[in-house]
């Protein structure tokens, strides 16, 4: 479903940011990217919802190819398409101030062209989920970080994405609410929707015996291929 086929990336004439990065990621796994600061975790994370393209290599994603998306191929029209499979939750929320929590949501189903009706039953649904049902009038500055943290989630799902990529979810948040947000992403995946997470927050990683994808300036060291997989612990 997904597929890095020896990627790299070069950000103006700096050193790689990714170097040769081949790796496959199937339907329905969960996996942590692990890294140091600056080891290329979010620049991986923007191959997958091509917001950057590679300098070298190719990148496939839910049947759409870096390669046709490149701007001299005119086919960028198509990345919108690619979006709407993708949920994407951010360390720094990125809410929109000015609106409350469910049009926070609603907007983002809004912009597929969805009937109203439709939209206000999936946004109750995923604010149900995760447990905000009773705070969709707020605003965003009226919620915790945990809460905004849950409401780019309850973003991150309404349309249905057949993968959530969140980056350092938990990364402004102290621990007992970053096991919320954990939680929250593997119940998620229990449901089938594959969840890519970046992250350095050892007492999660070490915790949880998901696949490991290991960077180190810009190479993977572990976790490329998903048969090296460790066996969940029961
Ligand atoms: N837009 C950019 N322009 C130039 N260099 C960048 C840009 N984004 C990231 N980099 C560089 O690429 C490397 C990887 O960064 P990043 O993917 O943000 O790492 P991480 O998310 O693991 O901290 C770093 O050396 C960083 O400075
Ligand atoms: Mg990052």
């Amino acid at each position: 479903m997904i597929r890095f086929s020896h990627v790299t990336k070069l950000y103006d004439n700096s050193s790689e940011a990714l170097s040769d990065i081949s790796l496959f990621i199937d339907k329905g796994e969960f996996i942590f990217v692990t890294g140091a600061s600056g080891a290329g975790k979010t620049t991986l994370l923007k191959h997958i919802y091509m917001e950057e393209l590679p300098t070298i290599g190719q990148v496939f994603v839910c049947g759409y190819e870096s390669k046709k998306l490149e701007p001299r191929r005119r086919r960028r029209n198509k990345l919108p398409l690619l979006r709407r499979k993708l949920g994407i939750v951010f360390q720094d929320f990125r809410l929109l101030g000015d609106r409350d929590v469910f049009e926070n949501v609603a907007f983002a189903m809004r912009v597929t062209g969805a009937k109203e009706r439709a939209v206000k039953r999936k946004v109750f649904e995923v604010l149900a989920l995760t447990g905000l049902s009773h705070k969709c009038a707020y605003l965003p500055n009226q919620l915790s970080g945990g809460e905004q943290q849950r409401v780019c989630i309850a973003r991150a799902v309404v349309n249905d994405p057949w993968v959530v990529l969140a980056d350092e979810p938990t990364g402004n948040l102290d621990l007992g609410v970053s096991l919320d947000i954990f939680s929250l992403l593997r119940k998620i995946n229990s449901w089938g929707t594959t969840v890519i997470m970046a992250t350095h927050d050892q007492y999660i990683i070490e915790r949880y015996h998901y696949r490991r994808l290991v960077l180190e300036r810009g190479r993977i060291i572990s976790g490329a291929d998903s048969t090296v997989r460790p066996k969940l612990w029961r």
